[in-house]
């Protein structure tokens, strides 16, 4: 793995590997628990990957890898990557027939141009604005041309910005960066990845923010 030095990034990791086997018994229904619009939606980037079969999907983020799995069950050659430790050992136990490893999308140990799609639900939230273009420039390095991208992410104005200091009864230092889809649009153009589409979805049950949705290629 490439060495991992910022600041943020260690935050982040010991902040999910304190939360990871509460988080991961909270959230690990998906997909039985989430909403039908955002299946639909995963579903959907799930074909468009499998234009580019047998190239990997990575899962960027992949937290409890239920998401990878569901993509797994949809035929998709998938792998989940996670900066926290804690996370990819608990989604190792319970996806045992899939593949995650430790690293983190700001510098991936991947070659060029060798994946097919790149989903990362709710993980580029973590990302600040300033190391943003590196981890879409690390996108598009290892996206093949043609490659889809899907992002999920809480919509928020850009320069909101929450930082949570415990979560599940666990003492933690963790920042959420909200942004708009016209921002993440922007940020994603600049690195070479096209958006192709966007659903910013209203709050739901417990849910404090829209929820957004972007499509993304790198250009063929
Ligand atoms: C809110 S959870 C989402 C998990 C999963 N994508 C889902 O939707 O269920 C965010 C995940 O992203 C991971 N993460 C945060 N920053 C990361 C980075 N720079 N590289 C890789 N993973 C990261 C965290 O460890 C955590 O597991």
């Amino acid at each position: 793995m490439r060495p991992v030095t910022a600041d943020f990034l260690e935050a982040t990791r010991a902040s999910y590997d304190a939360i990871a086997p509460a988080y991961t018994d909270r959230f690990s229904d998906w997909p039985a628990d989430s909403p039908t619009l955002d299946r639909s939606l995963v579903t959907a980037f799930a074909e468009l990957a499998r234009e580019h079969a047998p190239a990997p999907v990575a899962d960027l983020g992949s937290g409890p890898g239920s998401v990878t799995a569901h993509l797994h069950a949809l035929d998709v050659p998938v792998f989940g990557v996670d900066i926290s430790p804690r996370m990819v050992a608990l989604a190792r136990r319970a996806h045992p027939q899939l593949r995650f490893h430790v690293g983190s999308m700001t510098a991936l140990d991947l070659p060029d141009e060798t994946l097919g799609g790149i989903l990362a639900l709710y993980s580029v939230i973590h990302v600040p604005d300033d190391h943003l273009p590196r981890a879409f420039a690390e996108f598009h390095r290892v996206l093949r041309p043609g490659g889809h991208v899907l992002l999920a992410f809480q919509s928020g104005d850009t320069d909101d910005r929450t930082h949570l200091s415990e979560r599940f009864g666990e003492e933690i230092s963790l920042d959420c960066y909200w942004r708009t889809p016209d921002t993440m649009a922007d940020a994603l153009t600049k690195a070479g990845i096209r958006p192709q589409a966007r659903v910013l979805r209203e709050p739901l049950g417990e849910e404090k923010r829209p929820r957004a949705f972007l499509l993304a290629r790198r250009a063929a």
